[in-house]
């Protein structure tokens, strides 16, 4: 069987210019972290002539220097274990990672980190758990579109939702999520479909939570105008908040209370009427 490679790009210098390229990049690319001095974002290797040629477009009006090395399948994960250390988020929850024994809290959530987006290192991420921490109760139906990892999935059942469904499009998830669940003890409790959320059409949950990007979010937003469930809208950078806003007010939600970290928000909105 041939090995697959990876390629990581690192981004050095301004964030706010770094988190505008994570952004961008956040279709594309296959996961991201975070470090003191640097970012890397990792890539399939087939990608690398695409990666080059943004960076340079980018790079004329944003102030950011990178390289990009080859990785082997090995090293992906070794990679991916040098940087992940546990997230605490809110008041009672950590992630953490699978090969980690020790770490606890009231709600632990173990991610293996894999080819899915939502390790919890994301500020997205971390934001979305955030309110959903305020948000769920014991009689709680929860969707999750664009569920990555299963991260938020994982954790609305953890906090003790009754019913949690979870939508994703890119078929190299799925194995991810699978994994994710089952470590987490969760098997057969959460419903998965491997779905575009742009085509889904229930909405009749008490939550809906979707963490995937500006484009997607805009065409999501006129579909989820009639449910009435408290909705967490995130994958959206500062500078898009009057845009959004803007779309969300057409579409009769209204944003009751939103929460920043670094250069990223998120909204929790519902239906006005
Ligand atoms: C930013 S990641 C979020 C992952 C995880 N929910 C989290 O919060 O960390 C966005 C996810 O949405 C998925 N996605 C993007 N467009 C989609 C679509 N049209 N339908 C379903 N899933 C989609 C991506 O494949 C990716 O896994």
């Amino acid at each position: 069987m041939n090995k697959q490679n990876w390629i990581e790009l690192k981004l050095y210098g301004n964030q706010q210019d770094i988190d505008i390229l994570m952004a961008y990049f956040n279709n594309e690319s296959i996961g991201s972290t975070i470090n003191d001095n640097f970012t890397s974002i990792y890539f399939n290797d087939n990608m690398k002539n695409k990666v080059n040629h943004h960076l340079k477009l980018y790079n004329q009006k944003l102030n950011f220097d990178w390289n990009i090395t080859l990785l082997e399948q090995e090293n992906w994960h070794l990679s991916w274990k040098d940087n992940f250390c546990p997230v605490k988020i809110g008041k009672k929850i950590i992630i953490i990672p699978s090969w980690d024994k020790k770490t606890k809290s009231e709600v632990t959530i173990r991610i293996e980190p894999g080819m899915a987006f939502g390790t919890g290192h994301h500020q997205t991420t971390f934001l979305a758990i955030k309110l959903l921490e305020e948000m769920i109760s014991k009689s709680s139906s929860v969707l999750d579109l664009g569920t990555g990892s299963g991260i938020l999935a994982i954790t609305s059942k953890m906090l003790g939702a009754k019913n949690v469904d979870a939508v994703e499009i890119d078929q190299d998830c799925i194995e991810n999520f699978q994994y994710n669940v089952k470590i987490n003890n969760l098997k057969n409790k959460i419903d998965f479909y491997h779905y575009d959320v742009l085509m889904w059409d229930k909405y009749d949950y008490d939550i809906i939570v979707a963490n995937i990007n500006k484009n997607i979010i805009l065409k999501l937003i006129p579909n989820l105008k009639s449910s009435k469930s408290q909705i967490i809208l995130t994958g959206l950078l500062n500078d898009d908040y009057d845009f959004i806003i803007k779309i969300c007010e057409k579409n009769n939600l209204k944003v009751n209370q939103h929460l920043r970290k670094d250069e990223w928000i998120a909204l929790k909105v519902s239906n006005e009427s």
